[in-house]
């Protein structure tokens, strides 16, 4: 796992971004996993900037979200497909037909969890993954207790992530309780994972993820075992770990970072 600790959010998205843009260098027909929730917003940000300005070219790139409400979807001010689309792309040339985001309006959400799985092996698999993580210690929206053999399936939210993503609805009772995520071995499979955290509310759950036992109560931990991993994380998140980490800064990581 290598760790690389920024001073800021602005710091943390910037260099997220710039990962992700050498990797679509690097390879333009890149599978790409996308996250949505507050701490993507100033990476999406700085890579529509990129695009704009500097002229990098999504049109090869294939996306697959991580996650959806159940219930939701195109025309709900709340879903992820309207995050993803006003945070990004409508704003970069991310082909309509390369863009995956699980279908919150299925009618059979088991047979849309399977047809996705599906459509991420016909792809070839993610070549690099972009999470985030819940103060629970959740990826995608696989809570606590989630199997790590487990993959995209309609989930049940747990009263923390509900109280953590009130926030970005009327009230809490409008949060769905239900969701459709992509599982542990679905995003374990990814070539390549970036994590990113900001502030000290992910504190706790970076130390666990970090420096904890690997376990499915902190399903975060899980990333231990992947063997391309790399946490973006501001000071604030990675104030609760206890190791002493290298300075190795680089261009591309112009914080600290530290192999663990
Ligand atoms: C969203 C997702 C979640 C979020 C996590 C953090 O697609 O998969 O795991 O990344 O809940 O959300 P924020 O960034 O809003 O704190």
């Amino acid at each position: 796992m290598r760790i690389v600790i920024v001073d800021s959010y602005a710091d943390m998205s910037v260099t997220a971004a710039r990962l992700v843009r050498n990797a679509i260098v690097e390879r333009s027909r890149l599978v790409l996993g996308l996250a949505t929730g507050g701490t993507q917003v100033g990476m999406y940000r700085e890579l529509v900037r990129m695009h704009k300005e500097e002229g990098l070219d999504f049109s090869g790139v294939i996306t697959f979200n991580l996650d959806e409400y159940l219930g939701l979807g195109p025309g709900d001010p709340t879903s992820y497909y309207t995050y993803m689309h006003e945070n990004f792309f409508n704003h970069v040339n991310v082909k309509p037909e390369n863009i995956h985001i699980p279908d919150g309006k299925t009618l059979d959400p088991e047979a849309t969890c399977r047809a996705y799985e599906e459509a991420i092996a016909a792809a070839g698999g993610i070549d690099l993954q972009i999470l985030g993580i819940g103060v629970n210690g959740h990826i995608g929206f696989n809570e606590p207790g989630t199997p790590f053999d487990s993959v995209t399936r309609p989930v049940n939210l747990t009263r923390s992530t509900i109280l953590a993503n009130k926030r970005f609805f009327l009230s809490e009772d409008m949060v769905p309780r239900r969701a459709l995520s992509m599982g542990i071995k679905t995003i374990m499979n990814a070539r390549r994972i970036i994590l990113l955290a900001s502030g000290r509310g992910k504190a706790r759950a970076i130390a666990g993820t970090v420096e904890g036992p690997v376990t499915c109560e902190l399903p975060s931990s899980v990333l231990q075992l992947h063997p391309d991993v790399t946490l973006i994380i501001d000071r604030e998140a990675s104030s609760l770990l206890r190791g002493r980490y290298r300075v190795q800064g680089t261009e591309d990581s112009p914080g600290l970072a530290a192999e663990v």
